[in-house]
């Protein structure tokens, strides 16, 4: 694919070479086109040498093979990172005063727009009208990291990590916005039940399927909250994060939030038991040579989903994970038929599940998964997790085309 890099006049030029790498790694055919104002920024020489091909951003070199027209009709997809307000404010009223700008004025290609820049002009009314337009004529606009800004300010306007928009820009390209307007909760994580004030039962959940999943849903265009269960997250990636740690709060979080979404995902490890009386300081060897646990079976929260999705008729898509561990010589038929049997007893729509035996997939970048649903033929699907992710949306698509 044809993939122009339009770079702004603004401090985090700098990651745009980072971005101009990315999409070269994974073999598209890259042209950076930064303003003269970038210029003051980053060097078109390192431009060149990671998109292997001249930089050329002046206007009025080159006329006779209408630089601009070519350009805007070889980009499959144009992506300009960072943005900054006052070229979002250009392209918003359709100005054409540089290449950049005349390239997007008559491109058909998918635009896609990293802003950055201080808080306050990101949160400007005129800003916030700019955006409002852009978004409204098709263009994906990456909203901002929080975090340390150019000063010694913090806050929201930071241009989001190069992976970040690179894995978004091709994401936009293959699915547009087609999760658009749907409301996803994703439960990730793995839950601890304290035995004492230090100590607790827990699981190997690392988070990242479930991770990869909310990060999957928002670049397709969705509106992603999340639980996130013993995990650290860049909470600035979701705004919408609610921090849970046992079984208990999970419940209380699940019972509040959601009936409110369209679609609940449940990558997570919730435990099965939970300890009856966890000692509220610390438990000292020497004061009980031994220790009995005394552990109680925790509610199914997905199945209690399910009856609240009953009681209350709502449509709404329910997902449910499992971490099955397959016998040596077990096929994937046997996963698949582990994963209709839960799917039934459960009653969710669809099951994804997978073989966990040897552990290895739990901090692992990659995953190999079975789905099967009600009504859907079931798939068996291998990638990264990411991969893995927009494998499953894909799946639960024309269940969500019904709500
Ligand atoms: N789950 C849940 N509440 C529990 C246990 C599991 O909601 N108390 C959810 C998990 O988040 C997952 C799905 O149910 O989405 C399947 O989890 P799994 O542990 O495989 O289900 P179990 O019913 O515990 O089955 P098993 O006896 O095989 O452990």
């Amino acid at each position: 694919m044809h993939i122009l890099v339009g770079i702004t006049g603004g401090i985090a030029a700098y990651k745009s070479a980072s971005i101009v790498r990315g999409f070269s790694e994974l073999g598209h055919v890259v042209k950076a086109l930064p303003t003269q104002n970038a210029l003051r920024f980053i060097g078109a020489t390192t431009l060149e040498a990671l998109s292997h091909n001249v930089v050329d951003s002046d206007l009025y070199s080159d006329v006779e093979n209408v630089k601009h027209i070519a350009l805007a009709q070889e980009a499959d997809l144009i992506v300009v990172a960072p943005a900054t307000a006052a070229f979002l404010a250009r392209y918003a009223s359709g100005l054409a005063d540089d290449l950049l700008l005349n390239v997007l004025l008559a491109t058909n290609a998918k635009v896609v727009v990293a802003p950055a820049m201080h808080s306050e002009m990101w949160q400007h009314p005129t800003t916030i009208e700019n955006v409002a337009k852009l978004r409204n004529r098709g263009v994906l606009v990456v909203e901002p990291d929080s975090g340390r800004l150019t000063g010694n300010d913090s806050g929201v306007g930071r241009l989001p990590e190069p992976a970040e928009i690179v894995r978004s820009a091709l994401a936009f390209y293959s699915s547009g916005l087609d999760l658009a307007n749907k409301r996803f909760l994703v439960v990730a994580g793995g839950t601890r039940e304290p035995i004492d004030a230090v100590r607790f039962v827990g699981n190997s959940s690392s988070g990242k399927q479930g991770l990869a999943l909310a990060e999957a849903a928002k670049d397709r265009g969705a509106e992603v909250s999340l639980i996130a269960i013993n995990i650290d997250i860049e909470v600035s990636s979701f705004p919408h994060t609610h921090k849970a740690k046992t079984t208990s709060d999970v419940q209380a979080l699940l019972e509040e939030l959601g009936p409110h979404f369209d679609c609940i995902l449940m990558p997570a490890a919730i435990s099965d038991y939970r300890v009856v009386n966890p000692a509220s300081g610390k438990l000292h060897r020497a004061e009980q040579p031994t220790l009995e646990l005394h552990l109680v079976a925790n509610p199914d929260l997905l199945s209690n989903l399910v009856s609240s999705r009953k009681s209350t008729s709502k449509n709404q898509v329910l997902v449910g994970f499992a971490a099955e561990v397959l016998q040596p010589g077990d096929s994937l038929q046997a996963l698949q038929e582990l994963a209709k049997a839960k799917l039934d007893r459960k009653g969710v729509d669809v099951m994804v599940s997978n073989d966990v035996s040897g552990g290895s997939v739990f901090s692992s970048e990659t995953n190999e998964v079975v789905m099967v649903g009600k009504d859907l033929n079931p798939i068996d699907f291998a990638g990264t997790k990411y991969e893995v992710a927009r494998a499953i949306l894909d799946y639960i698509k024309p269940l969500l085309a019904n709500l």
